[in-house]
C-alpha cells in the first residue's frame, strides 16, 4: 500500500510562535518530506519539562507552534502530527532503553554539559536522560530517517548506539538504526547578523508577526558592518539582509540589489525596505491560513488527538515486539 521511501520522525520542543530560522531549518523540510515519506511529527512536551521553570505557557506554546506548522503546510492527511505525552508508550520505552545506556556516555555529551552550564541550579535526572527519551521517540515509531539540525548529530549517533546495544543484548533486530538527514539550511542568522536566529537571543523574526512588526524587525537588521554610509560601496557577501533576499526575493531583484549595493546605488535602508515588503508578501498566505486555524482551535486539538491515536497504534505494535524480545513476563 505504501510506495513511500520510509518513515521520518522529527520532534520539536513547544517554543510557541516559530521564527524564520525554525521555518528554514526545520518546518520547510517537514513539509517537503511528508510527500515522499511516511511522516511522524511530534511536539516533545516531555522534553520541554527538563528545562522549564513553569508549565504555565506549555499549552499555549504548543498551540502556537502547531498553528504555525499547519499554516506552513504540515498536513494531517499526509503526516501524523501529535503531542509526545499523549503516547505514554514512549515513557515505557525510555525506561527500558535506559538499562542499555551507559551513564558516563550521557554525562559526556556536549549537549548535556551545555545544559549544566545553562542551568546549574537544575541539573535534573531528566536532563541526563534527555537523549534516551529522544532515542525512544525515534525508535518507537521505527523511523529510519530523522531530519534535524547539525546540533542534534550527537543525539542521533547516540540513538544508533542505543539501538545496537539493545539489539545485541536481547539478540534481536526489532529496533531500527535511524539515519540523520541534515536540514539543508545550515544556519539562519538573527537580525544581529552574528548569531543563529533564536527566541532566547531576541534576534528573531516571527512568521506570524504583523506586517508592521515584521517591518520594524527587518529595519533593525545589521547589514555589512564595513559600510558606514550610503555612498560607500557595500559587500552583499557579508550581509545577512542580502542572504535573506536570496531566499525571499525574486532572482531578478536579487541580482539588481547585488549590483546596486556593490556600486553604492542602493543604501541599506532601502534594501531593507524592499526585503520587508517581499517578506510580508511571501508570508501573507501563511498568515491568512494561520488566522483561519486560530479561529478554529478546537479543530487543531482534534487534529492532534487524531494524530496521537494513530501514533499509539504504531507505538503499541513496537512495544509488543520490544517486550517479547526482552522476555518480560
Ligand atoms: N532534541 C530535539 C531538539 O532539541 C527535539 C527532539 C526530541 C527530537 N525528540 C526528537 C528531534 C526526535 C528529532 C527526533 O531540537
Amino acid at each position: 500500500m505504501n510506495p513511500k521511501k520510509g518513515r521520518v520522525f522529527s520532534g520539536a520542543r513547544p517554543t510557541g510562535r516559530q521564527h524564520l530560522g525554525n521555518y528554514l531549518g526545520a518546518m520547510k523540510n517537514y513539509v517537503a518530506l511528508q510527500q515522499d515519506y511516511e511522516a511522524v511529527y511530534c511536539v516533545v512536551d516531555l522534553h520541554a519539562l527538563t528545562t522549564l521553570d513553569t508549565t504555565q505557557n506549555l499549552k499555549s506554546n504548543t498551540l502556537d507552534m502547531v498553528l504555525d506548522w499547519l499554516a506552513a503546510g504540515m498536513d494531517p492527511q499526509k503526516a501524523i502530527i501529535f503531542i509526545q505525552s499523549h503516547v505514554p508508550q514512549v515513557t515505557e520505552l525510555h525506561t527500558i532503553l535506559s538499562m542499555v545506556t551507559q551513564l558516563g556516555k550521557l554525562t559526556d555529551l556536549p549537549t548535556f554539559k551545555e545544559k549544566v552550564r545553562q542551568q546549574p541550579h537544575n541539573v535534573n535526572y531528566g536532563l541526563v536522560g534527555y537523549p534516551v527519551l529522544m532515542a525512544s521517540d525515534i525508535v518507537l515509531y521505527k523511523a529510519d530517517t530523522v531530519p534535524v539540525g547539525v546540533d542534534q548529530a550527537p543525539h542521533i549517533e547516540f540513538t544508533r548506539e542505543i539501538v545496537r546495544s539493545f539489539n545485541f543484548r536481547y539478540n534481536t533486530t526489532v529496533l531500527i538504526e535511524p539515519q540523520m538527514k541534515v536540514t539543508e539550511f545550515p544556519k539562519v542568522l538573527g537580525i544581529d547578523g552574528q548569531q543563529k536566529m533564536g527566541k532566547s537571543l531576541d534576534n528573531h523574526i516571527e512568521m506570524a508577526a504583523t506586517q508592521e512588526e515584521t517591518q520594524k524587525r527587518v529595519m533593525m537588521m545589521v547589514t555589512d558592518p564595513q559600510r558606514q554610509r550610503k555612498s560607500d560601496p557595500g559587500n552583499p557577501d557579508v550581509c545577512n539582509v542580502f542572504t535573506m533576499h536570496k531566499i525571499f526575493s525574486h532572482p531578478e531583484e536579487v541580482a539588481s540589489i547585488n549590483k546596486e549595493c556593490r556600486n553604492a546605488g542602493i543604501g541599506c535602508v532601502d534594501c531593507k525596505k524592499i526585503f520587508a515588503k517581499n517578506l510580508n508578501e511571501k508570508l501573507m498566505p501563511f498568515r491568512d491560513k494561520r488566522a483561519e486555524f486560530e479561529k478554529n482551535s478546537d479543530q487543531v486539538w482534534d487534529i492532534l488527538s487524531d494524530g496521537s491515536r494513530r501514533a499509539r497504534v504504531i507505538a503499541e505494535e513496537t512495544m509488543i515486539e520490544v517486550r517479547a524480545a526482552i522476555g518480560l513476563p
